[in-house]
């Protein structure tokens, strides 16, 4: 039995004091039964502080760099993070992809690298507007996920969380469809098995991120190969977050 994983994707909203009030808020309000994880990922400044007062929920970073240490102005290395104790990371998001550039030999580095030091990579891929509507959104996706668990052993490969994020569901309130969502991830599940075996695709979580919200949030958990979510927007306010953890 899979567990449900849904985790807030803050990007770069929120500063450092509003995002420990709505920590406490939600901590105080907050009822997680065994089933589900619930975390959110906020932008690194505030990493540190937010970590101090979360202690049911998962605080994830958006981001790390896959080299140790070094002459990287402006990166942040997987060990601090686990200095200060975050044990889950976002990688591969669209974002990173399209804006910062970041390519699929990048990507498998900082999964490998995330891996190797015991923590959870939460690794994004999907399709443009484009990709998709040219029916090509199967083989785009599967370039990503090959690339990506290059090289990552059997044992390692179980503890990634997948998010699959249609780059035009991202922000646009155009949800994909449950249906769609579905065989995407369906897909994604037998890719790992092809690339593995069903000891890994059983187990591991595969989200779909993409203007989830409190109301569609359920019809897409309840699809058999979706077990959870990434969520932007709707994961800003308490209220909206808490209705996405119901
Ligand atoms: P959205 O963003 O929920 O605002 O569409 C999702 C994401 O980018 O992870």
């Amino acid at each position: 039995m899979r567990k449900n994983i849904i985790i807030g994707n803050w990007k770069m909203f929120k500063t450092n004091s509003e995002a420990v009030e709505f920590v406490k808020e939600v901590e105080s309000k907050l009822n997680i039964g065994d089933n589900l994880t619930a975390g959110i990922a906020v932008p690194s400044v505030m990493l540190s502080d937010v970590k101090k007062v979360a202690k049911k929920l998962i605080i994830s970073a958006q981001n790390c760099f896959f080299e140790a240490e070094g002459a990287f102005t402006g990166e942040i290395s997987i060990k601090m993070l686990k200095n200060i104790g975050v044990d889950h990371v976002v990688i591969g998001h669209s974002e990173r992809r399209d804006i910062f550039c970041e390519n699929d030999e990048m990507i498998n580095k900082k999964n490998l690298a995330l891996l190797k030091e015991n923590l959870t990579p939460i690794l994004c891929c999907g399709e443009s507007l484009e990709t998709y509507e040219s029916g090509k959104t199967k083989e785009w996706v599967k370039k990503q996920i090959t690339e990506a668990f290059k090289n990552v052993s059997k044992e390692d490969a179980k503890k990634v969380v997948i998010a699959y994020e249609p780059i035009w569901a991202i922000g646009t309130g155009k949800v994909a469809t449950p249906e769609i969502a579905q065989d995407i991830c369906k897909e994604i599940r037998m890719m790992i098995k092809d690339l593995y075996d069903e000891s890994v695709s059983d187990v591991i979580l595969i989200q779909y991120g993409g203007s989830v919200k409190p109301e569609n949030i359920k019809e897409i958990l309840s699809q058999p190969d979706i077990d959870g979510a990434l969520v932007g927007g709707a994961s800003l306010q308490v209220d909206s977050y808490l209705g996405l953890l119901k």
